[in-house]
């Protein structure tokens, strides 16, 4: 069966997380993603966590599945030569460098369609234009710039950035629909177009629902379904809401039986408003469905830690899987607090390739997230990530070189 990105050619120039998460995703659709790296280093993750004396870290291996390797100099000028010529036979090129080091190489835009006036330049950047413009960034500034680190966490504490990666594998995210937009819009014009996505940016679309909580706010003085409501202070910006939903159907992580050892010993309970008579009759609280201070969404509003509090003396009397089961009959929204461990040895995530067991040569198997976007006409195959310059030889002999002209550029290190 052919792949939906089949005879699509990427020029990987990515490092890190963002750029690698996107052009991984393009390889698991059938994309041939050759990754240009620096001879003797590499991407510097390779090196980064490592859980292996001298082998490629879980970092990286895990970010470049399905993709090629080769090692290039692109500062000298043989070097230069080569990438030119893969610039001509790809379709695109995906970079996140920091800003202007495309440029400073010789690599521009102007020069890059020169080249091939077809490519798609796609590129992650930090921030789009504007005052920070040539900042380096990692997640965790995207995360603090982009609205998710002041509103997540607890309104007596700090800032608080997440776990999920957002602002990497989230811009890694964009910028993949980025390209294969452009790829679809390339059939019609014949020509390439530039592709961005600015860290901040990502992380703002990400956090849209607070954007839309701060004009609710700058209108009203309250948001009613935040745990701040109860006591009535508010300030002038969005505050952090806890364990609140971002919707409409209040939410909050109680415990569970067995808390007291178990970190993870938590649900998240959703009081639906649909599931409300259920919710009551499952906790023995049969007496609110009718009582007019907790019968309607907007009356239970300034009781939400009231309610979420009586809940939880029931889901403390359960674990969190029997209580799933309990709640699941009654089609009441809740959801397991799963740790990584429970995730990793989950046989139904093994079952449709999200979790994925790879080999690979120097390391053995290990455990990685499969693609999350599955196509019933493209499946992916999970591969192992290459070893440094795995495929120098074999890319550079597709582009036309002679097995004397490759030895030549090995002898003066540009490869
Ligand atoms: N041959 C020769 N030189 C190479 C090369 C190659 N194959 N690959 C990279 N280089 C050079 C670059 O041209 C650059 O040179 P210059 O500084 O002289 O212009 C240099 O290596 C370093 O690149 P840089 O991107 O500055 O790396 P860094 O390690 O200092 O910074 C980041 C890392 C992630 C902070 C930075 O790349 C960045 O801000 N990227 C954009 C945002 C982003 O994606 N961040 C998330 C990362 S997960």
């Amino acid at each position: 069966m052919s792949k939906a990105l089949e005879g699509v050619r990427i020029l990987d120039f990515t490092h890190v997380q963002s750029g690698p998460t996107c052009t991984q995703l393009l390889a698991w659709f059938g994309a041939d993603v050759i990754k240009v790296e620096r001879a003797g280093e590499g991407d510097a993750t390779r090196a980064q966590l490592r859980d292996i004396p001298d082998v490629d870290s879980l970092y990286f291996t895990m970010l470049n599945h399905n993709k090629r390797s080769i090692t290039l100099d692109t500062k000298r000028p043989a070097g230069k030569e080569v990438l030119e010529t893969l610039i001509r036979d790809c379709d695109v090129l995906v970079e996140n460098f920091a800003p202007g080091a495309l440029d400073r190489m010789g690599f521009s835009w102007e020069r890059i369609q020169e080249l091939n006036p077809r490519m798609i330049v796609a590129s992650v950047k930090g921030f789009g234009p504007g005052p920070y413009e040539h900042c380096k960034v990692y997640e965790n500034v995207a995360q603090c710039a982009g609205g998710a680190a002041a509103t997540t966490g607890f309104d007596d504490g700090p800032p608080v950035v997440t776990g999920a990666q957002i602002g990497d594998s989230g811009s890694g995210l964009h910028l993949a629909l980025g390209i294969v937009t452009a790829l679809y819009q390339r059939t019609v014009s014949g020509r390439g177009q530039r592709v961005q996505t600015a860290m901040q940016d990502a992380v703002l679309n990400l956090c849209r629902v607070k954007l839309r909580d701060q004009q609710r706010l700058d209108r009203n003085g309250v948001l009613e379904e935040y745990p701040q409501y109860a006591n009535g202070t508010f300030g002038e910006s969005v505050p952090r809401a806890g364990n609140a939903s971002g919707g409409g159907q209040p939410g909050w992580i109680l415990k569970c039986k067995g808390w007291e050892d178990d970190s993870n010993a938590y649900i998240y309970f959703i009081t639906q408003a649909a599931a409300w008579p259920a919710i009551c009759r499952v906790i023995g609280r049969e007496a609110w469905i009718d009582d007019p201070a907790y019968a309607t969404p907007r009356a239970r509003l300034p009781r939400l830690m009231e309610i979420f509090a009586t809940i939880q003396e029931w889901t403390k009397t359960l674990t969190k899987f029997e209580a799933m089961d309990i709640l699941n009959k009654y089609d009441i929204p809740c959801g397991p607090i799963l740790s990584m461990k429970e995730l990793a040895e989950e046989p139904s995530l093994r079952a449709t390739g999200t979790i994925v067991e790879v080999d690979h040569p120097e390391r053995g198997p290990y455990l990685t997230v499969g693609n999350p976007i599955k196509l019933s006409d493209s499946p992916t195959i999970v591969t192992r990530s290459p070893l440094l310059g795995e495929h120098t030889d074999e890319v550079l002999a597709q582009l036309g070189y002679s097995g004397e002209q490759i030895a030549r550029l090995r002898e003066e290190r540009v490869i």
